[in-house]
C-alpha cells in the first residue's frame, strides 16, 4: 500500500481499516497526558530495576537512555536535550548476533557506544554477564574493556597511520597482558592468519592497503584482546559490494570459532538478514520492533518495519511486493513528535497515535512491538 496521503487518517477507519474514534480525543490535554505517561513509565522502570538479571543471556539492556545536552543555563543545568537513545530494552544470548536496523540518525551508533560505556548512559541498566555495568567508573571499566570491543564503519580513519600493522596489533595485546611478552609476535601473526592477513603485512602500514584489508586489520585489532562482545558499527557500509560479503563471512567464521556475541549495526536489511539471529528496528531513539530474525522477516508487525522491508528489492520477479513510501522526512530527535514518534509518517496512524505513546509489548515469545494499531488488531 502506498503512503502518499498527506494527512493522517481521521475518518471512521484508517487506511488499513482499523476502527478510529476521533471524538474521544477532542478535549484531550496532551501535556497532562504526557506527564501521566512519563510518571507511569518511570514507575515501570523502578519496578524493573528490582528484577534479577536474566542468567541465560550475556547482555541485557533495560530502559537505556542516552540524552545529549544541547543547551545549558548559565549555571550549567540542561535546558534542552536530544534523546538519541530513549528507553531501549533488549537481551542477547552468548554467541548470537543482534542486528540493529534503522535510518541514519535513529540512534544506532549511540546505542552501541552506550552499551559499551564509550558514552556514559543517562539512565538505564546494562547487564553484561549478570553485572550491571551502567554505573561503572572508568577504572572498573578498564578491567572489562578487553571483553567488549568495537569495529567502526570507516577503516580508513580508525587505524593510526604511523604504526605498522604489527605494532598496532601488538599494542593492545601488550597493554592487556593477553600473552607473555616473548609470545606477542607469534600471537599476532596467528591472529593475522585467522583474519586473512598475510604475514608480510606485519611490517607494512595501513595506508598501503585497500578498504577490505584495512577492515580485516580493524577486526584483528578488536579481536586481539579476546573479547566476548563486539559491536560492529556498519562494518561493511564503506566497502565495495564485492568486498562486503568477504568481510561478513570473516565475521561469521570468527564468531563461530570464538563464540563471539555481536551487535551488528547496519542500515542494509539484506546484510542484517544474512548475519543476525535477532533483529531490532530503531526509529528516533526508540526500539519499534524486536524479535528473532525469522519472526521479524516472516511476520513483521510494526508499520515502520513493513515499510523498510517493502523497500528491499525482491529477487523473485514473479512475486509482487508493493513498495510502501514513507511520507515526509525523519523528524528531529531534538523535537520528536508526541504520542507515537512514527505517527507523522505512518500509514496506519490513528488519532490515538498523536496523543499517547504505544506500549512496547511482547506479542509472541521474544517478539516485541510498540504500536497501537498492532495492539488493536492482534
Ligand atoms: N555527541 C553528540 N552530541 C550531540 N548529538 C549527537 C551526538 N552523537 C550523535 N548525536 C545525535 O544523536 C542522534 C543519533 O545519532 P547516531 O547514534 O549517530 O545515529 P545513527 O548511528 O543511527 O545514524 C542524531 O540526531 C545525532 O545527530
Ligand atoms: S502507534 Fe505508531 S506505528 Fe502504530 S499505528 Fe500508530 S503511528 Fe503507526
Ligand atoms: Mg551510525
Amino acid at each position: 500500500m502506498s503512503i502518499e496521503k498527506e494527512n493522517i487518517a481521521t475518518a471512521e477507519t484508517n487506511e488499513e481499516g482499523a476502527k478510529v474514534d476521533n471524538n474521544q480525543f477532542a478535549d484531550f490535554d496532551d501535556e497532562a497526558e504526557f506527564l501521566k505517561e512519563e510518571k507511569e513509565r518511570e514507575e515501570k522502570i523502578e519496578q524493573d530495576k528490582l528484577l534479577p538479571p536474566d542468567p541465560d543471556v550475556i547482555l541485557e539492556v533495560r530502559h537505556l537512555k542516552k540524552y545529549f545536552t544541547l543547551k545549558k543555563t548559565l549555571l550549567g543545568k540542561p535546558l534542552s536535550s536530544l534523546k538519541a537513545v530513549d528507553d531501549v530494552s533488549f537481551k542477547v544470548k552468548k554467541g548470537e548476533t543482534l542486528g540493529i536496523v534503522g535510518e541514519s540518525g535513529c540512534g544506532k551508533t549511540t546505542m552501541g557506544r552506550t552499551v559499551l560505556k564509550l558514552y556514559q548512559p543517562t539512565s538505564g541498566q546494562v547487564f553484561f554477564k549478570g553485572k550491571d555495568i551502567a554505573g561503572y567508573k572508568s577504572k572498573e571499566m578498564r578491567a572489562l574493556r578487553k571483553q567488549m570491543q568495537i569495529v567502526f564503519q570507516d577503516p580508513y580513519s580508525s587505524l593510526p597511520p604511523r604504526s605498522t600493522v604489527g605494532d598496532l596489533l601488538s599494542e593492545p595485546v601488550k597493554v592487556h597482558n593477553v600473552v607473555p611478552k616473548s609470545k606477542v609476535k607469534d600471537y599476532v601473526l596467528d591472529l593475522m592468519d585467522q583474519c586473512g592477513l598475510r604475514d608480510y603485512y606485519y611490517e607494512r602500514y595501513p595506508h598501503e592497503f585497500s578498504g577490505g584489508q584495512r577492515q580485516r586489520i580493524c577486526i584483528a585489532r578488536a579481536l586481539s584482546v579476546n573479547p566476548e562482545l563486539v559491536v560492529c558499527d556498519e562494518p561493511v557500509s564503506a566497502l565495495d559490494v564485492s568486498i562486503q560479503a568477504q568481510i561478513i563471512n570473516l565475521l561469521k567464521r570468527l564468531q563461530k570459532e570464538r563464540q563471539l556475541t555481536y551487535i551488528f549495526i547496519s542500515h542494509d536489511l539484506s546484510v542484517v538478514k544474512f548475519i543476525s539471529d535477532k533483529i531490532g528496528i530503531m526509529y528516533l531513539g526508540s526500539m519499534m520492533e524486536f524479535g528473532n530474525k525469522k519472526e521479524i522477516f516472516d511476520n513483521p508487525m510494526h508499520p515502520y518495519t513493513k515499510a523498510l522491508f517493502s523497500a528491499v528489492p525482491n529477487p523473485d520477479p514473479t512475486e509482487k511486493t508493493e513498495r510502501i513510501i514513507l511520507k515526509g522526512d525523519i523528524p528531529s530527535p531534538a523535537n520528536p513528535p508526541k504520542g507515537c514518534k512514527f505517527h507523522t509518517r505512518c500509514n496506519c496512524a490513528m488519532e490515538i497515535c498523536k496523543h499517547i505513546a504505544p506500549e512496547y509489548k511482547e506479542y509472541e515469545e521474544g517478539h516485541f512491538v510498540a504500536c497501537h494499531y498492532c495492539e488493536q488488531n492482534h
